[in-house]
């Protein structure tokens, strides 16, 4: 393979990695990690990580990865050969050693065309309309809350709310559960992290129990009691392709739910956090958005540029290789880092502004054969939620900075306070007339940087 087009190779100056690295898992480097991304980049487009492999921080080098045919996802057979391997050998890594973004052709092939497109048309407008309800009561009960208290964690009350109301509506799991699943899936996601510590692998372990637990039991009761909802309709696939073994039938049903399940949670509910939070630092740019409804998409689609809910993921080398004049060995594993990439200013001019009009460019979803699958549905429930709070207050902002959970990979908001000056007499605010191009150029969209403290 050659390198492409004007990125440059790596750097050995492990030193200013590692501390680089250190703060952005720090509480300043979660809450603004562009000055990392941007220093990593000066480094180089592939940079030596110091534990070994490489972490990718340019736009096209990322994408070159995610699209070379000479790249594969650290599966089960990877994993295996890797000395020293406390944190591959651990029970939730293991577990996740199954899953579909774990797995390499040809049993991702066949999966994947097994799920087919799981968010077509006919299923969004189906489910439009629900999580519509579900986006218009919780949204509800911020601004119950915002009135009584004069605050309220937009995290708590909606933005970890939606994606799992929206997942339930899909499989048809139950709100009494929904709780529960939020709980183990955020603790379940430690052992995706670059370099988890023990800690974090035993609560990553525990967590991984009581997931099996909770979705076998959800099989079983659709073995039980078969309707037209999806599991059933997976149990129904997966038993005529493995007619002889309703185990291995099981097994696959499992793997598929419990990681649609960990896909989506901790990604939609980040995604929604960060919408709020970049649109509404701004009051003009809210108020600008609720003028023009129908740049709600593009709000949308830069909130997944300027701050991606999975930060960084990972490939193997599949042979000796090299990108971006690096030499990479086989097997060796390189870091894609998403959000790097998406404020590489050689693709996004001025990649620190939040700018609504931009039309930029990310790889949020991923790209090759391991694109989203649920990144329609990601888009849906943003959009949804907007709509949503856009009609429902004339005025939302922030009290302070968003807190986050010390992670690099799976993005986490873990509090975000909310308040309005609307008047609780008046209800839910009217609809500023909606402006026309022409009175109002969308041009005239407020672009400043996003603030970060
Ligand atoms: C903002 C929300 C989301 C983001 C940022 C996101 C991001 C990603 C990324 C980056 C990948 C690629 C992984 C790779 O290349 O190895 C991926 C894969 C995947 N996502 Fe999402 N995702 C989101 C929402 C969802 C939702 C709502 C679902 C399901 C309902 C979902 C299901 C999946 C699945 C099944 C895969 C694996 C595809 C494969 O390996 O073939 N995601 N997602």
């Amino acid at each position: 393979m050659t390198a492409v087009g004007d990125i440059s190779g790596t750097t050995t100056d492990r030193r200013a990695v590692i501390s680089l690295l250190r703060r952005l898992r720090s509480p300043e480097g979660q809450s603004n990690p562009l000055p990392v991304w941007d220093q990593l980049r000066a480094l180089g487009d592939v940079v030596s990580a110091p534990w070994g492999g490489y972490l990718v921080t340019g736009y096209d080098a990322c994408n070159q990865v995610l699209r070379g045919r000479n790249w594969l996802v650290p599966d089960f057979a990877w994993q295996e050969r890797q000395p020293h391997s406390e944190r591959w050998q651990a029970p939730a890594a293991q577990e996740m050693s199954r899953a579909l973004f774990r797995l390499n052709a040809p049993t991702h092939t066949s999966q994947r065309r097994g799920l087919g497109n799981l968010f077509d048309r006919g299923t969004l407008d189906s489910l439009a309309p629900r999580i519509a309800d579900h986006a218009r009561r919780i949204v509800d009960e911020l601004a119950e809350r915002v009135h009584a208290d004069g605050e309220a964690d937009f995290v708590t009350v909606v933005g970890d709310q939606l994606p799992v109301l929206a997942m339930g509506e899909w499989l048809g799991i139950p709100a009494r559960h929904h709780a529960h699943i939020l709980d183990f899936t955020h603790r379940q996601v430690h052992s995706q992290e670059l370099l988890p510590t023990k800690s974090e692998l035993a609560v990553s372990a525990q967590a991984t129990v009581e997931m099996r637990e909770f979705f076998t039991g959800l099989i079983r009761e659709r073995r039980a009691r078969p309707g037209d909802d999806v599991i059933s309709g997976w149990i129904r696939y997966w038993d005529g392709q493995f007619p002889d073994d309703r185990a291995a039938a099981d097994q696959t049903v499992y793997d598929l739910v419990m990681f649609v399940t960990i896909a989506s949670l901790e990604t939609s509910a980040t995604l929604m956090t960060n919408a709020v939070w970049l649109v509404a630092q701004d009051s003009d740019r809210w108020d600008w958005l609720r003028r023009h409804p129908e740049h709600i998409d593009d709000a949308v689609e830069e909130t997944l540029r300027y701050d991606p809910p999975v930060h960084i993921n990972s490939r193997i080398a599949a042979d000796d290789t090299v990108l971006a004049g690096t030499p990479i060995a086989k097997d060796q594993m390189v870091h894609v880092m998403y959000g790097a990439a998406a404020h590489d200013p050689r693709r996004n001019e001025n990649p620190e502004r939040f700018d609504i009009l931009r039309g930029g460019s990310h790889m949020t979803f991923g790209g090759g054969i391991h694109y989203c699958l649920g990144a329609a549905l990601a888009r849906l429930e943003g959009r949804t939620l907007l709509t949503e709070l856009l009609n429902r207050f004339a005025t939302l902002r922030p009290v302070s900075a968003p807190t986050y959970a010390p992670r690099m990979v799976f993005r986490r908001v873990t509090s975000l306070k909310v308040t309005t000056d609307d008047d609780p007499a008046a209800g839910p605010a009217p609809r500023p007339p909606v402006e026309d191009a022409e009175s109002s150029p969308a041009g005239r969209c407020p672009v400043h940087r996003a603030e970060h403290p």
